[in-house]
Parts: C-alpha cells; structure tokens; sequence
C-alpha cells in the first residue's frame, strides 16, 4: 500500500491546499481525444514537486470507474476497477505512487447514491420483483391511474421525473439523476456492506480519502413521502428526493469509523444545500460525520463584499466546534470563476475579479479546492450545438486543461472529446509559467505564502470592522503570526488610513502581496488603496522597518 510522503499530518485536509482533476480534461497520453490516468501521472510537475510547480498538496479526482458514461463517469458500472479509456489498476497504482513521492495525497470519488443501469447489481435487480438484488434499488408500485408513485422530479430538469417504469416488472425505479443512474436502496444492509467493502478497497490501496457525490441524500425516506418542496435553486421548487432523513447521518458517521481505523484518511462530501442550518448538520457533532462538506453559497453570492461577508459570519457561526469550512469557487459542475464574473463590456474586470476571489479562496479559513485550469484563468469553453455532449449544459467547464499553444493544446495529439477553447493559444501554462504577474504566477506566490503561514492554514478568523463598505476586510491569526486580508469589490478606489487600520488589527502591518500586478506596498504612507476590484494581503510586521520605503 503506497502512503504520502508530506509534512503536513494528519490534518493535512485542513491545512493543504486541493485540486481536483475531471480525468477526461487534463491529460490524454494515448491520442484517443479522452484524458487518462497515465496522462495525469505525466503532469504531476505542475502540480508538485518542481521549483515551479503550483505547490498543492492533494488531488481530488472524478469517477475513473468502468462506466457507460452517460454521466461521463458518474454513472459506475463497477465500483473496483478503471475503465479502460482512463487505464487500468496498475495505472492508478502508479499514480497514486508518483502522488505519493511528491507528497501529493489522492482522494476518489465515491458515488453512493446511485449506480449505473449496466451495474450487475441493477442488471439482477430489474431481472425479476423476487431476485435478491431487486431490494437494493428503490422500487414502487405505480399509482391506480398507472402514474409513478410521487412528485419528485430528476436534478436535472431534462430528464423530467425521477420515476421510470421498468415495463417487464411492472414497478417504477427511483433515478434523482438520469434514468441510467437507478438510485441505491440504503436501507438494504446488503448495500451498506457492499459500500464498506469498497471503501476498504481503495483506502487498503493507499487513497487518502473520498469525495462523497450527493452525500446529502443518499438515504431515502422509507415512506417514500414527507417531502416538502424547498427553493434550493432560485426560482425552481426543488421537487427531488429529501435530504434531512436522520439515517442519513448514521450513514456518514459509520464512514467516519471505517476511515478511523485508517491513518489520516479524510472525506469530504458533496452538500448541494443551501440552508445553512441544514448544510453544517453534515459535520455531525463537529468531527463525527464529514471532515469537510463543501460549501456553495460562494457560487451564488453577488458582487459585493457584504455578500462575502455574510456567507462567511454566517458559517463561522454555525459550524461546530471542531469543524473546519470548505468554500468552493468552481468545479465541473459550475461555471468557471471567471465567467461567473465576466461583464459583457469589460473582460479584464473578470480577470481582476478572478484574482481577487483566488486571494480569498486562499487566505479565509478552510480548505481550497481548486478547480483544473483556474490556476491559468481559464475561461468556461463555448461549445457548438453540435458538439454539445452533457444532459445537463456542464460541457463548457469541462474543456480540456490549457497546457501550451499547440493545436491540441499539448492535452491530446488526437480530436479532443470537448473542443479546446480558442483562447487555449494565449490562456495556457506555458505562457504564464515564468510570469509572475500571470495568473497562474499569483496562484503559486499565493499557495507558497498560505503554506509558509500557521496564520493561514490554521489560523482563526475574525472580521475587520470599520471599513468602507465595498471593502470585505478579516485576519487569520494563530500563536506565531497573523495575516489580514483588505478585498475591494466596489467600482471605486478605496483609501484604507493605516492607524485606522492597524487600531483595527492590533498590529503594525506590512504589505505582503497585491492581486494587482506590480504593485510593491502601500500607496501612500498614510494609507493602503485599494483600486476596484484589488485584493491585499498585510502581515504582522511585515517587512522590516528600514527596508520599507515608504515609512
Ligand atoms: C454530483 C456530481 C455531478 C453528477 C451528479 C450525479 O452532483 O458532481 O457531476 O452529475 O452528482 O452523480
Ligand atoms: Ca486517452
């Protein structure tokens, strides 16, 4: 079994900065247009172990599993193996072993709530009503009028209701996601089993953890009622399956034993919930569910620092003690950092955004995860009708990884499953490798000063009060240091007088880095500007006294 080499411990998952990969995107190394596993292996320098690689300590990688892709991997036909477009189990053994060498820890994802409809277990199940494995799905009898059973309908709304009648057996199967992904029956002890032993399965290979899709409702209420439909996507009453049953949470922290048992393992679930409330009762008491859910409500949050503000007063508040914040920026199921802040008439103002979120992501307290190809600024892909592929309009996120000005791209030599975005020639990583200006350039200064700093990988949290109020401002502090953040989310300049400030953070501050280029301190000895949309990053003391110019 390979384990990490990597001074962080056991709370690495707190202190480490993540990235997932989208296998199919990053790196194709045999020409078939499709990323694999040996493709990842082959660009593990970018993400660690080189002078100048991005400095990140995990990866976090989306479903490789044999699949018929009709969820492009989210869909598992087997839960212990690699499908034979991303390569074999040696495959991944070798890249978990490379990983490993460079202290990058790996986590997979795991897929509990539902299977793929080519998965044997489904493939028995629908066969007969009396099979053994017919009660590890979720059936029903049709209503009198011949209807599915209830209301829910699929996440995806062109998919319509979550019911399909299996015509030869004469009951509806529940699907929360497409018709080929019959959802689990969690109830069944034979289900819980299975997922225990493929669990074991990885973690005895060495992975370092799991991504939990949907860990927010693979439990159904037996009733199959007491659904409330609850706005979790503005204006759409969501219609889908509930995720408050209670056994739901008996689930997550019987997983938290498994991985207990095991030396610095971790999981962090998928918690598409909107309700605060709701969204922390997944850290169960604190440390006896997930280690980390990931947080969304940055996706939706407008323009404004109180927006930012309030997300994050809102989640310090509630977490429990003990649990550590997980805010997400972008992932392959949402647009891309900088095409949510993109305005029609002022593309760089996005770039400018972009750099700023980067900052936040990478200073508030919580685990970043980075999302392949943010590091370069990559921008969601357009994609042309016909070339359209996912059900639910995911495709222009997940383009292929930008690593040069090549015609594929240097992602493939073949035809790209997803057309490499136009800007691949300009927006890629060998341009932007030795510009420190360069986004990817802000990315690295950024990871290497978090990693340097208990400040920020460990430290607490508190607001900055008195600021202007386009400014979001807060300090990380722990025993050794503190760090403060200054963030202008208005369209104006903004003065921040420096005993105002430093009255506010009890201490001398010294300017660290701005997410504007080329700039070197303080505006003005008096204060610290701020232009629209500049981040600043200040620690205590700072440079020293005689080589700040400006004092
Ligand atoms: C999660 C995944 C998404 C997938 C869905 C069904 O939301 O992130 O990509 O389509 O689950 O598995
Ligand atoms: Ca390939």
């Amino acid at each position: 079994m390979s384990r990490p080499r990597s001074g962080l411990g056991a709370d690495w998952w707190r202190h480490g900065v993540l990235y997932q990969i989208y296998p199919r995107s990053f790196q194709d190394s045999n020409g078939d247009g499709i990323g694999d596993l040996p493709g990842i292996t082959a660009r593990l320098d970018h993400l660690n172990g080189k002078a100048d690689s991005l400095g990140i300590d995990g990866i976090w990688l989306s479903p490789f599993y044999p699949s018929p892709m009709a969820d492009f991997g989210y869909d598992v036909a087997d839960y212990c193996d690699v499908d034979p477009r991303f390569g074999t189990l040696t495959d991944f053994d070798e890249l978990l072993g490379s990983a490993h060498e460079r202290g990058i820890r790996v986590i997979v994802d795991l897929v509990p709530n539902h299977t793929s409809d080519q998965h044997p277990w489904f493939l028995e199940a629908r066969a007969s009503r009396d099979n053994p494995k017919r009660d590890w799905y979720v059936w029903a009898d049709p209503r009198a009028d011949g209807s599915p059973p209830n209301g829910w309908r699929s996440a995806f709304p062109r998919v319509g209701r979550a019911w399909t009648l299996d015509q030869r057996t004469g009951q509806y199967y529940l699907h929360s996601f497409t018709r080929e992904q019959p959802d689990l029956n969690w109830w069944n002890p034979g289900v819980r089993m299975a997922f225990e032993e493929i669990l074991r399965f990885w973690l005895d290979r060495g992975v370092d953890g799991f991504r939990i899709d949907v860990a927010h409702r693979t439990v159904k209420p037996r009733s199959l009622r007491g659904h409330r439909p609850i706005e979790n996507i503005p204006g759409v009453l969501d219609r889908m399956p509930p995720a408050d049953e209670p056994e739901l949470h008996a689930l997550l922290r019987s997983w938290r034993q498994l991985l207990d048992e095991y030396d610095e393992r971790m999981a962090v679930g998928e918690v598409f919930l909107f309700d605060p409330v709701k969204f922390v009762s997944f850290y169960g008491a604190g440390e006896d569910e997930l280690h980390l859910a990931f947080n969304f409500a940055f996706l939706r949050a407008p323009w404004a620092a109180e927006a930012f503000r309030n997300v994050v007063a809102t989640f310090e508040r509630l977490l429990p003690q003990g649990a550590w914040p997980d805010y997400t920026l972008s992932n392959h199921d949402n647009p891309r950092a900088i095409s949510r802040y993109a305005l029609a008439d002022d593309p760089e103002r996005a770039r400018r955004r972009a750099r700023l979120a980067a900052l936040m992501l990478l200073t508030l307290r919580g685990t970043p995860f980075l999302y392949y190809g943010e590091e370069i600024g990559m921008t969601d892909g357009p994609i042309p009708p016909e070339r359209v592929v996912d059900v639910a309009g995911r495709d222009p996120e997940r383009t292929p990884m930008q690593w040069d000005a090549s015609r594929g791209a240097g992602f493939t030599t073949g035809d790209p499953w997803l057309p490499i975005s136009r800007e691949a020639r300009t927006v890629n990583v060998e341009a932007q490798r030795s510009d420190p200006d360069s986004m990817l350039g802000l990315y690295r200064r950024l990871i290497a000063y978090r990693r340097a700093s208990p400040a920020l990988f460990g430290g607490g949290y508190r607001p900055i009060a008195g600021l202007p109020s386009d400014c979001f401002g807060y300090v990380r502090e722990a025993e050794t240091g503190a760090v403060a953040a200054l963030l202008n989310f208005g369209d104006r300049p903004v003065r921040v007088r420096r005993d105002r400030l430093e009255g506010a953070l009890g201490f001398r501050g010294g300017f660290v880095l701005s997410t504007d280029p080329g700039r070197g301190g303080p505006s003005s000895a008096g204060s610290f500007e701020l232009e629209p949309d500049e981040g600043l990053l200040i620690e205590n003391g700072g440079q020293p006294e005689a080589e700040d110019p400006l004092r």
